[in-house]
């Protein structure tokens, strides 16, 4: 606790000094969402970067978000506070495969989740996150839609829409783990207890929700919601503003393992660290970003 105190006055000191704004995913540790100036899902991070007048950004959540600050504010210094923070799921497309899809379907427009890399964003119609993926689909001027990379997401926004959509074979290693069988049984031990559910979960388990939705969808759920008690389908990282909206509520994540490693590298010394020496820093080539921008400003104007 006293290395803790230490480290959280140097940050201060250090934030001060560079003119800097710490933006942490609903996902981190609890010690650096405490410490954030601003917590948010992936579309409202995307935005505070946007919009931002700091100087540099430390952007504490997984690569892929890093890269999309810096894309949308290229005259920043976008700080990550450990480069190895990435995202199986981005990982699982890349530029050659999804041109190859884009030749079988010329007519498709091509939505991009945010959970992918700049050279992917770079060569797609408009991104989306979890909390306007229906509407951002329903805008594109195209009956087809090539849809990359979480085919659970996929499978949950084409329920909404007449767009035929061509889905990406990627998922979330954290929530696609997440089973009917663990639900049921999270069920019958609080029988009183609503089950939220992030759209990242396999289409049978996302079925069983009482409420699905992005994380701030599922954070303005639980904190409204009139019931005091409740079964979480997302990472666990997200009790954080949970509890704090929420203190006399109770929260049970569906299973130990709704936890993302990566988001979970990243601690208080790394951050101390990196504002320090001032890297690792996001660096994306500018032809990549320029294009990869045009993307993520298209859905940034989808009302
Ligand atoms: P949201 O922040 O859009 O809810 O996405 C969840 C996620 O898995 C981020 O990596
Ligand atoms: Fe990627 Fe899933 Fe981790 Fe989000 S929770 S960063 S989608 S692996």
């Amino acid at each position: 606790a006293e290395q803790n105190r230490e480290l959280k006055e140097r940050i201060l000191q250090l934030k001060k000094e560079r003119n800097a704004i710490i933006l942490a995913h609903y996902y981190q540790r609890d010690e650096i969402q405490d410490i954030a100036d601003f917590r948010g899902d992936s579309f409202l991070l995307a935005q505070k970067a946007a919009t931002t007048d700091a100087d540099v950004i430390v952007f504490c959540g997984v690569h892929f978000m890093g890269e999309s600050a810096k894309i949308l504010a290229p005259n920043k210094m976008v700080l990550i506070p450990d480069e190895r923070a990435g995202c199986p799921m981005a990982d699982m497309v890349n530029v050659d495969g999804l041109r190859a899809l884009k030749k079988k379907h010329p007519n498709a427009k091509v939505v991009a989740y945010i959970n992918t890399s700049a050279e992917v964003k770079s060569e797609t119609d408009i991104c989306c996150t979890s909390a306007n993926a229906i509407k951002v689909v329903e805008s594109v001027d195209s009956d087809e839609v090539i849809w990359v990379p979480d085919k659970n997401l996929g499978d949950y926004v084409q329920k909404f829409t007449k767009k035929k959509m061509i889905l990406w074979e990627g998922y979330c290693n954290t929530h696609d783990m997440l089973t009917v069988k663990d639900v049921a049984e999270m069920r019958a031990q609080y029988p009183n207890a609503e089950f939220v559910v992030h759209p990242e979960c396999r289409p049978e388990v996302v079925k069983l929700g009482d409420f699905v939705g992005s994380t701030t969808g599922i954070l303005k759920y639980c904190k409204e919601s009139p019931c005091q008690e409740f079964i979480v389908g997302t990472e666990d990282g997200t009790g954080f503003q949970l509890r704090q909206d929420s203190p006399n509520k109770q929260f049970h994540f569906a299973t130990k393992y709704l936890v993302c490693p990566n988001m979970k590298v990243n601690n208080l010394k790394k951050v101390a660290k990196c504002l320090e020496t001032l890297s690792p820093q996001i660096y994306v080539p500018p032809h990549v970003a320029d294009q990869a921008r045009a993307s993520l400003e298209r859905m940034l104007l989808v009302k």
